[in-house]
């Protein structure tokens, strides 16, 4: 049997104190993970200023992202409005069949259980725990406690109190434009920066999206990649400019392109899976190829990129493919010509660029091609159809099909 911990709420926004909590639940009841449900808000509940469901739902993925064992669903909201604990518990447990849950929640509520929806059944369906916190009188929720376990109800009380984080606190912080100091994660307060989220109107980010993306890449990346990134960024600017692309998108592809190249193997995997993508079966086998899909569907879900250009020259830029559009060959070349590249032949190609994308492009790919050879590893037929589209087009004497 597993088991599993089921934490639901606004999560408006999720904060260090939401997480600290299911990793002490995690470790106490040696769960092997938690699921953070982000729940439906009833209408009448809306508050001024509330983050809107996808925020809260991205904001929980960005908080996971590097915390073993959590997991988001959206099961609640996706379901037809608000939904009530028992039927999630229930599609739970139809859903997974050998899993016992432990249903988690604050003090405050955890205090007025008897008085949910069909609370029997909850009972009957999952431990009900709940965690005192730091500050507070916990003898009320000790007898509460009691009272349910001398009914036959199993619950559980951690012993140990957290410290009290809010998220009403966490938005007030934003509205009057303080520090958020660690009330959440960095991922999470640059989300909210570059959302607006929880702002008084009027009082939005005055920094460009760019100047924005580059706080969030300096976050995610290492030196080495941030300053690749950068470069790229520049390359692919100086060569749109050069070729007719828009400069503007160059640049911001550049610096997103490797926005998850040095973020875990397993958190790209879940985030794929969190949008339903599926890796064909070379890019099962490769997982340098990972970063090209994650970070696309990263742009495009959490960070808000709508732009379907910069979206795919992101998705294209390590393999290539048949028919690249303008953008994505700027970004394809771009990474192998920006500034901070030193591999033997990188001047070869830098002419090459200056002549002809579409040679640089090939010469590109041939790089790729051979240098998968040279390993034996296996060669992705997005690279393949890109190499004969651009031979035949060679051949053709004329410049490649782009999309
Ligand atoms: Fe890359
Ligand atoms: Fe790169």
């Amino acid at each position: 049997m597993k088991k599993m911990g089921l934490f639901g709420g606004s999560f408006d926004p999720i904060h260090s104190g939401h997480l600290a909590m299911a990793q002490r639940f995690m470790q106490r009841l040696e769960l092997d993970g938690v699921l953070l449900m982000p729940t439906c808000v009833p209408p009448h509940k809306i508050r001024e200023r509330m983050a809107a469901a996808s925020h809260r739902l991205a904001m929980c993925r960005l908080a996971v992202g590097e915390c073993d064992g959590l997991t988001v669903s959206d099961m609640e909201l996706t379901r037809e409005g608000a939904s009530f604990t028992v039927e999630t518990l229930e599609e739970l447990h139809r859903r997974y069949p050998d899993t016992e849950w432990y249903l988690f929640t604050g003090a405050d509520m955890f205090c007025t259980l008897r008085t949910w929806y069909r609370f029997e059944d909850i009972a009957r369906l999952a431990v009900l725990c709940t965690i005192p916190r730091e500050g507070t009188d916990t003898a009320q929720l000790l007898a509460y406690a009691e009272a349910l376990t001398a009914d036959g109800i199993r619950c559980y009380v951690d012993p140990q109190p957290v410290q009290p984080i809010s998220s009403t606190e966490i938005r007030r912080r934003v509205t009057a434009g303080e520090p958020l100091d660690g009330l959440v994660p960095a991922a999470v307060a640059q989300y909210i920066e570059l959302h607006g989220l929880y702002r008084e109107d009027g009082a939005m980010d005055t920094r460009t999206k760019d100047q924005q993306f580059t706080q969030i890449i300096r976050a995610r990346l290492g030196d080495y990649r941030y300053h690749h990134s950068l470069c790229v960024a520049e390359e692919a600017r100086r060569l749109a400019e050069r070729y007719g692309a828009d400069p503007q998108k160059a640049y911001t592809a550049g610096l997103l392109h490797d926005i998850m190249k040095d973020t875990a193997p397993k958190t790209q995997l879940q985030i794929l899976s969190d949008f339903g993508i599926l890796l064909d079966e070379v890019e099962q086998q490769s997982k340098t190829l990972w970063h090209a899909r994650s970070g696309a569907v990263f742009l495009r879900h959490i960070l808000g990129v709508t732009d379907e250009d910069i979206l795919q020259a992101v998705r294209y830029h390590t393999t290539g493919r048949a028919g690249m559009s303008l953008l994505e060959k700027v970004l394809f070349v771009a990474d192998f010509t920006s500034a901070d590249r030193d591999y033997e032949d990188v001047d070869v190609i830098r002419c090459l660029a200056d002549e002809a994308l579409d040679s640089a492009i090939q010469y590109g790919i041939d790089y790729t091609i051979r240098d998968l050879l040279e390993q034996g590893r296996p060669i992705h037929p997005n690279t393949l159809a890109a190499y004969n589209d651009i031979v035949l087009s060679e051949q053709n004497g004329g410049q490649t099909n782009e999309q």
